[in-house]
């Protein structure tokens, strides 16, 4: 099928691949002309495991073609993807101006019968806006529209694996046709059609996905419901972190007793510095909007984020009580993405973090084997170094703020000589406390007894 994606980010790029790689013909448009440059040099805009040799295959096959022509890229669709941003208003309500651009160009370009797919999320009702903006900016120019949602469930830094071997498939439809032309869409990964490109152990096959057909309002919540549900268990798994921290438990004996029983589940419970990333920060902030102005109070999400913006201050209470006085202490801090296998910084707890201390006038020395560039733009001022030896060099503390499993397989010996005191603080929950007091360092971590 001629499919058409809009947007490059980090769903559409993954989108537009992974659909090219099950065999259809994908054009990628979007409005910025840097990233259409650094794709056009055969670089990525983002760094997401997988999508720089999904990208390069599929191109050299002739089925995946990039173009900054919007207009192009609308004629040649029979379907059209939309993978915009949706980011958050002030008042945390989704800002969905994006998609009304796109409408716009979508409405005023096409000539022919086109089904236009949400695939950005959005909160319910928006394909119904959707629709009714194609049809007002299109009249008289001789296109005719279908709207669907298709929410993704794509984490990234397993975006392609996620896309390719699905546990679920959500289409939200009005007509009979669209159910049909998804189902053609989706039915090489249904059917397991195609050669996947991840490697195995990463991705070994799981079960034949499921394909579930519901409205499109329902489509649209069942994306917002997922990613707050998520958040729900984070922040239960945070609170539960600070009573083990008080009671001398250990929150990892409990979370993996509460994950055993198969109606809780294992996933999703890790205590840590809190949900970050562009996805769920931003999910919950909309759903909580999305119910007040339905007039239903979702209380207990509202509970959930603000556990979660309670996070870097109970840490850097416990920095505090560690260090004593922050200011001109030299502070090692490993992990800047908001989580391993990405470059993405967005609502990074460790972003916030440092200003924090920078503002308490700590020194702070940074490592991440990926999100250092972009980092470099909020914090020009600081030592940056992708040898988490050097970062460590003369650290009055070091703080371990994003679970990489590189950091895991340090030599913490070699690190522990390197540093002016032993202090770590593992924010992650990454390391064994009884190995590091072994070799000799103070260590604290989150919800598990003190060494
Ligand atoms: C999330 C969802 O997991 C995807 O299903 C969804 O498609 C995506 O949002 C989206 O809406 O596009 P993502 O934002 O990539 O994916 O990241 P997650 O893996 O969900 O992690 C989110 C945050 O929660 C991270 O900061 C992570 O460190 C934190 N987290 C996760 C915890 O603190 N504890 C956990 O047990 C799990």
């Amino acid at each position: 099928m001629q499919i058409s994606v809009i947007g490059y980010g980090y769903v559409g790029l993954v989108t537009g691949g992974c659909l090219a790689e099950a065999g259809h013909q994908v054009l990628c448009t979007d409005n910025d002309p840097a990233r259409i440059a650094t794709l056009e040099a055969g670089g990525l805009p983002v760094y997401e495991p997988h999508l720089d040799a999904v990208l390069a295959a599929t191109r050299h096959r002739g089925h995946l073609r990039f173009t900054g022509d919007s207009g192009e890229a609308v004629r040649a669709g029979q379907a059209i993807f939309i993978c915009v941003g949706t980011p958050s208003k002030q008042d945390g309500e989704a800002d969905l101006s994006a998609i009304d651009n796109v409408a716009r160009v979508i409405a005023t370009e096409a000539r022919m019968p086109k089904l236009v797919i949400e695939k950005s999320t959005v909160p319910a009702q928006t394909g119904q806006q959707l629709k009714r903006a194609l049809q007002v900016y299109g009249r008289n120019k001789g296109g005719s529209f279908r709207v669907a949602s298709n929410p993704e469930f794509l984490r990234e830094g397993r975006g392609v694996e996620d896309f390719l071997h699905p546990h679920r498939i959500i289409v939200g439809v009005e007509e009979e046709s669209s159910e049909r032309q998804l189902r053609d869409i989706y039915h090489p990964i249904l059917e397991r059609q195609f050669q996947c490109p991840v490697h195995q152990p990463d991705c070994p096959p799981s079960e034949r996905p499921e394909l579930l057909v519901t409205t499109m309002n329902s489509a649209e919540l069942i994306k917002h419901a997922s990613n707050s549900f998520l958040a729900l268990k984070i922040s239960y798994a945070n609170v539960l972190a600070d009573l083990c921290d008080r009671l001398g438990a250990n929150v990892e004996e409990v979370t993996r007793a509460m994950g055993l029983d198969p109606r809780i589940g294992p996933q999703f419970l890790r205590a840590g510095l809190g949900f970050g990333g562009s996805c769920l920060p931003k999910d919950v902030q909309a759903f909580i909007r999305l119910a007040e102005s339905a007039g239903v109070d979702f209380g207990i999400l509202k509970e959930a984020e603000r556990v979660n913006k309670r996070r870097i201050d109970q840490f850097l209470e416990k920095i505090r009580r560690s260090l004593w006085v922050i200011r001109d202490k030299q502070v090692a801090v490993l992990g800047l993405a908001f989580k391993p296998n990405t470059d993405d910084i967005r609502f990074a707890p460790a972003i916030e973090l440092i200003g924090r201390l920078l503002a308490q006038g700590a020194r702070v020395r940074a490592c991440d084997p990926q999100a250092i560039d972009k980092t470099k733009a909020i914090y020009p001022q600081l030592f940056y170094s992708p040898d988490p030896y050097e970062t460590a060099r003369d650290a009055d503390a070091l703080l371990i703020t994003t679970e990489w499993q590189e950091f895991r397989d340090l030599d913490w010996q070699r690190m522990r000589a390197l540093m002016t005191r032993p202090l770590v603080l593992d924010a992650r929950n990454l390391l064994d406390p009884a190995a590091m007091q072994t070799l000799g360092f103070e260590y604290h971590s989150l919800g598990r007894p003190d060494t």
